[in-house]
């Protein structure tokens, strides 16, 4: 598998089986992850990886937390505008529609947003860490080392799924992790391998073309 393919493959998977993820594979996954390039050379992440027992503590730490708090860091601005608000009411809608849960069935929707609380069946758990002073480039930074975990694991035959819906459980996280107070949890993932008959893992969400984000100049 070469880098494009890589990149083209990966989609969020929201639908895992429960085969385990041996941990000499998730080490090689962060192996190679680590050479992903960060400002300074600070790398600034921690992960920390749950499975069997502390995946299903989480799991219940969860549960018994919904649906959890937004804190002074929202995973979106408020008041989302165009063309970013009708890209994310689009993803729902597409998501939804895949599930056959119209916008009435309120209840099916919550339990369908649940499902992130439960890695949507994932057995591996990840959480990414980074110290709260600091700033904006850092946080960048981190991405780039979570979409480089999501492609080492997808040229291993494995899913992920990154999940900021964690970020509503931060403060039982932290508490749970016993996380310095200077360090908090930014983002979850669940990794595993793809329940690839179900529906939802079909989902293959747009993508604005080239020449509406960029411009070329001088070339
Ligand atoms: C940082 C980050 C956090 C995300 N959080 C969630 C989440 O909590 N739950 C979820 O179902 N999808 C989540 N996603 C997945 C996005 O919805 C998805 O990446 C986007 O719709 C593009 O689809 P694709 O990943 O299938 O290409 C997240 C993606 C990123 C990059």
């Amino acid at each position: 598998m070469n880098v494009t393919e890589a990149l083209k493959s990966r989609i969020s998977i929201r639908a895992f089986k429960p085969d385990p993820v041996p941990e000499a594979l998730l080490r090689e996954i962060l192996d190679v992850a680590r050479f992903a390039p960060s400002g300074g050379n600070l790398q600034p992440w921690k992960v920390i990886a749950v499975a069997g027992a502390e995946r299903d503590a989480v799991v219940a730490l969860a549960k018994a937390n919904l649906p959890g708090t937004e804190d002074d860091r929202p995973v979106y601005p408020a008041n989302l505008w165009e063309p970013y608000r009708s890209r994310r009411y689009k993803l729902g809608e597409d998501l939804y529609a895949l599930l056959d849960i119209p916008r009435e069935n309120k209840a099916g929707r919550l339990m369908q947003l649940a499902q992130n609380f439960e890695f949507f069946g994932a057995p591996v758990g990840l959480f990414f860490v980074i110290e709260k002073a600091m700033g904006h480039g850092q946080w960048a930074h981190l991405g780039m080392f979570m979409q480089s975990i999501a492609l080492a694991a997808v040229e291993r035959g494995l899913g992920t799924c990154m999940q900021e819906a964690w970020a509503r459980m931060r403060a039982p996280l932290a508490t749970h992790f016993a996380l310095p107070a200077s360090e908090m949890i930014y983002c979850g993932m669940a990794l595993g391998y793809a329940d690839v008959g179900n529906p939802v893992n079909t989902l293959r969400s747009d993508r604005a073309e080239v020449d509406e984000f960029a411009t070329f100049r001088g070339f």
